[in-house]
């Protein structure tokens, strides 16, 4: 049986959020919080990190540390337990002498209070071996070469036709750098985890996207039966991707929680540690060359990406796949190129690929308007595809020009003037930039939903998904009520524990499209065979393993962004005074929690259009810029008028809701309508981000 689309009822309407009560209350517990519940005390765990880049620990002295009345116990490579697959490099913790990066967890320390734990961890004497080789630490310095693949499964390189031939005969080519700086993730909940080993489970509650991720990948590392491990998630403080893949800490809480024998530890890792040890998205270097007719319609797009990885485990930022996809062009190429350096492993963040791709691409389309004179919008009127260029198939509903038309009308860009540089309000030049957004409509099979009838119509709905403050709680409720034909308060939801059926990751823009489906299909399995009243206690389970119409449509979500800047004419300050997003998303399921979503895509969108850039010191390849006064993100003082609206659409060629995701595609495309912006306030044209003020004093 596959789901079949519901019809809506609860969906679309503003069910306020479930579990706002809980968490402006301060009752809804996070990750380190539940230790408080615990019977015994928990010890508090304090990471003691490498500062070399390269090479070995000789010896970890912890005898000041011991001698620190709070503290219990040192775990060091000799001392932590062995890890039965210790194949992930990245989660090897204290497995070996091996110094892969400058800020490595190298020692454990445990104690009575968070306090003692930080002290012990400043009197642990770390003796280390630089390498003999020197470390690299700087993209320059490393070797390029080709992965196998780029994130996510994809080719690293397409081509379509002959790029280099189609330049030659274009007669206009904008051929370009693009460059954006490292980035890093920074949810109000640091990562954290609560472990408890009873000699034979493993308990946590973790601060994580996936609950079911986390205990498959640290419970096989550590050797466990299946069932042995449980992790709980009920409530996150958010993740952008640095939470959806478990990382070193998680690693560290648990070796730790065996060491503490019985007792809980609680972790969490510092503002500083996350620089370093909860992935960040890598600096990408993109050359886009466009080669066009004289009115803009285009012969050729490539774009070649270039970004570092760590050395002993690869990541790849996937920065050329939405080029495959966006435009129509004769000849097309894709390349993806990789440097390994002894530096921390990279990994998600918010549209990992599409978010500095697009930069990249939405920036050099901007340009070849301006050598083509022709307005923006309408070049990419002129190069819409028929068809998804990458795959051939057809788009299911491909509505990007009318998000950039509506955008237009309720932006004012007829107003604009065609010329850059030409508009100044007392000391600020003033100007406009556009561009498109595209995200695709992911979707993961091998969701299982359980629904119990609990009687007059109330039902237990129970998925181990979770929700990381996006209101997946809310949203799941109402899809749920919607496919068993109940108000939602007559569903009780359950999600966020490994106890619960397996579900995927709440990442890739995915969670609400494949959990819901799940629960559409065991809700739909559950009224044929038991009717639309059954009895309380029936129950049904169901898995989702893909959705009709899937396979033989490109399935994409589309935006346009709109954003006004002023630049400051003698000090080049930047700043955004309004911005506007539209989008196609398919059925947006609750306006509130999804016009958050978009106003929080913005907002990240503008603070890497204008703020956030990590410094890493080319001597030993750390982060500098690591804590939120140097590495600054938008705060409420940066951001001014935010308007964002969508399409009145649904898409039951994406999921029976007719939805698709939105966690990332706000994002998309903002820093570059904020770099097209600067453009025509200023007639400087910037290719790397941040867009600081030194860019316009030139
Ligand atoms: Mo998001 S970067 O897909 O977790």
């Amino acid at each position: 049986m596959t789901a079949t689309p519901i019809r809506p009822r609860s969906m679309g309407t503003h069910l306020t959020r479930l579990d706002g009560h809980e968490k402006v209350t301060g009752v809804a517990a996070y990750a380190v919080e539940h230790a408080l519940d615990l019977p015994e005390r928990p010890l508090h765990a304090w990471l003691v990190t490498s500062t070399i880049a390269r090479g070995t620990v000789e010896r970890v002295d912890a005898s000041d540390a011991l001698a620190h009345p709070g503290v219990v116990q040192v775990l060091d490579h000799t001392s932590a337990r062995r890890l039965a697959k210790p194949d992930d490099a990245e989660l090897a913790v204290l497995q070996d002498d091996a110094i892969g990066f400058r800020g490595q967890i190298v020692a454990v320390v445990l104690a009575e209070t968070s306090e003692a734990a930080r002290e012990g961890a400043r009197l642990v004497r770390v003796h280390q071996t630089p390498a003999a080789a020197p470390a690299e630490v700087v993209l320059d310095d490393g070797e390029a070469y080709a992965p196998e693949v780029a994130n996510a499964g994809h080719e690293p390189d397409t081509t379509d036709g002959d790029v280099d031939a189609a330049l030659a005969g274009a007669a206009v080519v904008v051929d370009a750098t693009y460059t954006t700086p490292h980035e890093f993730n920074s949810p109000m909940e640091p990562h954290a985890v609560t472990a408890v080993w009873d000699g034979e489970h493993l308990s946590m509650w973790d601060s994580t996207q996936s609950v079911h991720g986390v205990a498959s990948v640290i419970g096989r590392a550590l050797g466990l039966e299946r069932g042995k491990t449980r992790v709980r998630a009920p409530y996150v403080g958010g993740g952008f991707g640095s939470k959806g893949l478990p990382h070193a800490p998680e690693m560290a809480a648990a070796l730790a929680a065996f060491a503490a024998d019985g007792r809980p530890v609680q972790l969490a890792v510092t503002r500083q540690q996350m620089f370093s040890l909860t992935g960040y998205r890598t600096q990408t270097v993109s050359r886009f060359r466009l080669g066009a007719e004289p009115d803009g319609r285009l012969l050729a797009l490539s774009h070649d990406a270039l970004s570092q990885t760590s050395r002993y485990k690869e990541f790849v930022e996937q920065t050329a796949t939405s080029a495959r996809t966006m435009y129509a062009a004769d000849a097309r190429a894709t390349t993806h190129r990789v440097v390994p350096l002894d530096v921390a492993v990279p990994a998600w963040m918010r549209a990992p690929g599409e978010m500095p791709g697009m930069f990249a691409q939405e920036v050099a389309m901007d340009e070849l308007a301006v050598a083509c004179g022709v307005d923006p919008i309408q070049l990419r009127l002129r190069n819409e595809p028929d068809v998804d260029p990458d795959t051939g198939n057809l788009f299911n509903n491909r509505r990007l020009l009318e998000c950039l038309e509506r955008g237009a009308a309720r932006f004012g860009w007829a107003e604009r003037d065609p010329e850059p540089g030409v508009r100044l309000d007392g000391d600020w030049r003033v100007g406009t930039g556009v561009a498109s957004a595209s995200y695709p409509a992911l979707f993961m099979p091998g969701n299982t939903t359980r629904i119990q009838a609990l009687g007059e119509g109330r039902y237990a709905v129970s998925i181990g998904a979770v929700d990381i403050g996006t209101g997946a709680r809310t949203v799941l409720t109402q899809i749920a009520a919607d496919a068993l034909g109940v108000e939602p308060g007559r569903i009780e939801l359950s999600l966020g524990d490994t106890e619960l059926p397996k579900a995927t990751v709440a990442g890739g823009s995915a969670g609400t499209s494949s959990w819901g489906t799940s629960i559409v299909l065991a809700a739909q399995q559950l009224r044929a065979d038991h009717g639309d009243d059954p009895d309380a206690g029936v129950e049904t389970t169901a898995t989702s393993e893909g959705y009709p119409d899937m396979e033989n449509l490109a399935l994409h979500s589309f935006g346009a962004v709109f954003a006004e800047t002023r630049v400051h004419r003698w000090t080049g300050e930047v700043r955004v005074p309004r911005m506007l997003g539209v989008y196609s998303v398919g059925r947006v399921i609750n306006p509130t929690t999804a016009r958050s979503q978009f106003l929080g895509g913005l907002v990240m969108g503008l603070s890497g259009a204008l703020f956030e850039e990590g410094y890493r010191d080319p001597r030993f390849g750390h982060v500098v810029t690591q804590d939120l006064a140097t590495y600054h993100v938008a705060s409420h003082a940066d951001v001014g008028d935010l308007q964002v609206e969508w399409l009145d659409e649904e898409d039951t060629a994406a999921t029976p809701m007719g939805s698709r995701g939105i966690g990332e595609i706000g994002i998309v495309g903002t820093a570059a309508a904020i770099a097209n912006a600067t453009f025509h306030a200023t007639g400087t044209r910037v290719r790397d981000l941040p867009l600081t003020a030194d860019h316009f004093l030139t």
